[in-house]
């Protein structure tokens, strides 16, 4: 019988070590896009995909983040009563998310170890996994790619991460899964390596950031030697679970941006602020501006 999702776990305890200085004392998912944290807009992609528990893996430094999800009910008196309503209802839009826990992953092991800290709260039921330093947006009129995930899921059963066609320079930053069609959009995964040099590559479709995991993955975590950099790999674990369970990668629709990288995070604020109507006009003169002058 295949169970619905309903947990996400967020992995956020990286250093953030490609993103300094800044990330020394501000964690990387508290940077901001526009006005919001990168985190807040992976968490609104969960609660917009159907999640209704969210767990959050942290290191003990990154405080701002618990702050940023608590209610501050002295702030919210104190823009009630100056009747300023839209800052206001910016703050309440944060106290009706879904319920947050947060683990504390007590040291840096990788991915596949924050995965890990999950075990208990997850419990025995599939889940989803969010990287909660990549903004993945959907294209105009689809499902959030997390939902995209869960249905595929709900009809075929197994895991289920998101893929994105990448340059073949660029395969060995990435997961790379090979597999069969089994529908358009869909494939059955047959290989997945983690960040392969180019001629190991089996394909170019590379994981982006999103995943549904069978909780069988806590077992292949337990049985996963280190892999790359001396990290326990979510790959690796993921690519022996596919011997004995379904696992599929989805071409998804949409884009992503990955946040813990300088080029891509500047880009990602240009580019969002060029999609806000309060903001677009404006920006979009000073940007012809920049690019004439
Ligand atoms: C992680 C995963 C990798 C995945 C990438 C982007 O790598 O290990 O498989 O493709 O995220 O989602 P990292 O960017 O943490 O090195």
């Amino acid at each position: 019988m295949i169970k619905p999702v309903r947990k996400a776990v967020i992995p956020a305890a990286g250093f953030g070590t490609r993103f300094l200085p800044i990330a020394k004392a501000v964690p990387k998912e508290m940077l901001p896009i526009v006005d919001k944290p990168v985190i807040q807009y992976v968490v609104e992609e969960a609660a917009a995909s159907g999640i209704t528990e969210i767990i959050i893996i942290v290191s003990d430094s990154k405080r701002a983040i618990r702050e940023h999800f608590a209610a501050n009910e002295k702030l919210e008196a104190e823009l009630a009563a100056k009747n300023k309503t839209d800052a206001l209802e910016e703050l309440l839009k944060l106290n009706r998310l879904p319920r947050i826990t947060y683990i504390v992953q007590p040291k840096m092991g990788g991915l596949g170890d924050a995965v890990r800290c999950a075990r208990e709260a997850v419990g025995d039921e599939p889940f989803a996994v969010l990287l909660g330093d990549a903004l993945v947006s959907a294209s105009e009129g689809a499902k959030p790619v997390t939902r995209q995930l869960m249905d595929v899921h709900e009809k075929h059963g197994g895991s289920v991460v998101a893929l994105e066609e990448v340059p073949l320079e660029k395969v060995c930053r990435y997961g790379i899964m090979g597999g069969a069609d089994i529908e358009p959009g869909v494939i059955r995964a047959e290989k997945f390596i983690e960040k392969p040099r180019p001629e190991e590559a089996p394909s170019r479709l590379a994981v982006s950031a999103r995943y549904i995991l069978s909780p069988s993955i806590f077992e292949e975590l337990d049985r996963t030697p280190p892999g790359k950099g001396g990290e326990l790999q979510l790959t690796d674990a993921m690519a022996s679970l596919m011997k004995r369970e379904l696992l599929f990668g989805v071409k998804y629709a949409g884009r992503r941006h990955d946040i813990g990288n300088k080029i891509d995070f500047v880009k990602a604020n240009v580019a969002f602020a060029l999609q806000r109507e309060d903001m677009r006009v404006e920006m979009g003169k000073y940007l012809q501006g920049l690019l004439t002058s």
